[in-house]
């Protein structure tokens, strides 16, 4: 835990105007500076910062929050990280209490690899520096020191022990080894693991060094050798070069998403410096994921051989989870020679540009494959292409693009879009709000639930509820497997804190005391058990749903994560309350803290659910 006395102290110290400034054009508008909000898509400003109360919001989106919610909001930052990097531009040592998350061991161990790393890549520097070797390389592909530098690129002589000049101990260091600098030879002595290699540091968002990727200057082989697996560096998270290219992605609108190490220093070089490359995996959804939180658009370009045609299709599908009318991902198709280094170094940046300008949209690229893989003008090859499609649709979220993307997809394929929607498996019909597609577990997007204040709720659960609210979805859950009532307890637990309730919240609280107290309860008796009117309703349109409810569903999961969903939401609404209350000192700031945190870590635990 970070002492409460340390935060106050660091929000005293810092300027929100300064730490927001840094990615966000502001201007002067009154006692307040306004500009274009950084967390949804906007043309006039409606993002306004107070230098008063040292508070941003945005009254497009309703994005709100301190300095410290700032950086972990827009950088995708976990609250310890954003303190310690907010901390750091100002030059100050983070102090830790006892009874953190992390153990302290592990926490220094961390530390300690990140450290030996740091001198490993200063090292690996100099050596750069003393090597016309490495240098006539790098010169030769197109790169000056200044591109070198940026990345912080160095050189890994070819021998042995390199190592031995950064730590004293290097025969007895275990520590190098877990860092993945070293190995053990078959007779027991510590060697390094790179050698003879172009090496370039991968860095965290905080910018550490946390592991290497380093490419042999000939043809050996492997021609290029990364970091292994470490308590610092896991590759299918981490993406190479985003800490390095966050800035130009804002400035530029997009990041430029490519396979390799070299195609990102070679387009930094030429001008693109809002490249970045996964770390010789594929695409992931987790990758996308950690993008999107950056940037509203991601263009990818890989190979145009055949591996990189391959290589996009898995980047596709690693984006359909997270794509919407907010979120758009285009594809470029290089020649089959080329990669965006050899690309951007025979055509130049202008060419480069032009085909970002034509790049492909995912409609785009999803209907051209159709077309070549499926003879779609055959009854057989649109029915066999409706249902390759079934799996990837239903990854989608219910948004207005995927309703776009199905008229689209019906139309190529001779369909109407509710036949397209009902073929896929899609439980309502596009825009009808379908939260709870079996498939589509936990992704509920509805509306969120009262504003538990006094304002009366809003008859949302009618007739004919269209999109359904998440506590409703849960209830309904809770009916089909009421032995499973105590996982809502957290949830009950924050509800037990607001003094007035709102009225679904308060059905729901009385429903799941009926439940727990007799789990046998008759849905017939759960008919009339409610005395109030309003309660009753609301219990039969979750009975409704608890009906509609597919008994392959595995309830425990699906509580989970209603549980999650509908503690985030609370802490959502909590945090809108607690800014508007603008807190700045004592229990009521702590409180803000935790609740930042804690909705931090179940949005976390709701997006690794999916
Ligand atoms: N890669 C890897 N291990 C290998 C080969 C490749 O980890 N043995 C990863 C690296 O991240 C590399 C990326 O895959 O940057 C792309 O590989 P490739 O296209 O073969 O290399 P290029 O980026 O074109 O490298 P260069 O231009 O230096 O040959
Ligand atoms: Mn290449």
């Amino acid at each position: 835990m970070i002492p409460q006395s340390f935060i106050d102290d660091l929000l005293y110290r810092l300027d929100i105007t300064d730490v927001v400034g840094r990615y966000v054009q502001l201007k002067a508008a009154g006692a307040n500076l306004q500009g274009l909000c950084p967390f949804h898509n906007e043309k006039s400003p409606s993002f306004t910062v107070s230098p008063s109360k040292q508070f941003y919001h945005c009254f497009g989106c309703g994005a709100h929050g301190n300095a410290v919610g700032f950086v972990m909001e827009h950088l995708g930052m976990t609250f310890p990280e954003a303190v310690e990097s907010l901390a750091g531009n100002l030059g100050i040592d983070v102090p830790h209490e006892k009874g953190m998350d992390v153990p302290a061991e592990v926490r220094s161990e961390r530390e300690e690899l990140v450290e030996l790393l740091t001198r490993a890549a200063n090292y690996y520097k100099a050596q750069l520096k003393k090597s016309p070797l490495a240098i006539d390389y790098l010169k030769n592909r197109g790169l000056t020191g200044q591109v070198a530098a940026r990345y912080g690129m160095g050189y890994a002589p070819d021998t042995y022990q390199n190592l031995e000049t950064v730590v004293d101990n290097y025969a007895s260091n275990t520590q190098l080894d877990l860092a993945g600098l070293t190995k053990m030879s078959d007779s027991n002595r510590r060697y390094d693991a790179f050698r003879g290699r172009i090496m370039f540091p991968i860095r965290n968002a905080k910018g550490q060094v946390i592991g290497f990727g380093g490419r042999v200057l000939g043809d050996e082989k492997p021609k290029y050798l990364n970091s292994p697996e470490t308590p610092v560096f896991s590759k299918g998270h981490e993406v190479y070069g985003l800490f390095e290219a966050r800035q130009a992605i804002h400035k530029m609108g997009y990041a430029l998403v490519t396979e390799g190490y070299m195609d990102v220093v070679a387009l930094a070089q030429w001008g693109f410096e809002n490249a970045v490359a996964t770390l010789g995996t594929a695409v992931t959804p987790d990758h996308v994921l950690k993008l999107f939180k950056q940037t509203d658009r991601l263009v990818f370009a890989f190979d145009g051989d055949g591996a990189g045609q391959k290589a996009a299709w898995r980047a596709l599908l690693a984006c359909l989870p997270h794509v919407s009318e907010n979120k758009r991902a285009d594809f470029i198709f290089l020649p089959a020679e080329h990669d965006p280094d050899s690309f951007i170094r025979t055509e130049g940046p202008d060419g480069f540009e032009a085909m970002v300008a034509q790049a492909a949209s995912l409609s785009e690229y999803l209907t051209r494959y159709l077309e070549r893989n499926y003879p779609l003008q055959q009854i057989e090859g649109s029915a066999a292409a409706i249902s390759f499609l079934k799996p990837l649709i239903v990854q989608m979220q219910p948004t207005v693009y995927r309703s776009s993307l199905l008229r689209a997809l019906a139309n190529l394929l001779g369909a109407t879009p509710m036949e397209l929607s009902r073929h896929l498996g899609l439980k309502s019909r596009e825009g009808g709000g379908d939260y709870f597609s079996p498939k589509n577990k936990g992704q509920f997007q509805g509306k969120k639930f009262g504003k538990y204040k006094d304002e009366p709720l809003q008859n949302n659960w009618g007739p004919r509820p269209t999109a359904k609210s998440p506590l409703l979805s849960l209830a309904a859950r809770v009916i089909r497997a009421p032995q499973l009532v105590n996982l809502c307890d957290s949830l009950l637990a924050l509800y037990e804190r607001e003094e007035k309730p709102a009225l679904e919240v308060h059905s729901f609280v009385h429903l799941l005391e009926k439940v727990r107290n007799d789990p046998n309860l008759l849905e017939a008796r759960l008919q009339h058990a409610f005395n109030d009117e309003t309660h009753q309703n609301w219990v039969n349109s979750v009975l409704k749903e608890a009906r509609s409810l597919d008994d392959s569903l595995d309830f425990e999961t699906e509580l989970r994560s209603g549980v999650y969903q509908c503690s985030e939401l609370w802490f959502k609404d909590e945090l809108e309350r607690l800014t508007e209350a603008m807190p700045t000192q004592g229990e009521q700031l702590r409180w803000y803290h935790e609740c930042m945190q804690r909705f931090q870590e179940l949005k976390q635990k709701r997006v690794n659910q999916l």
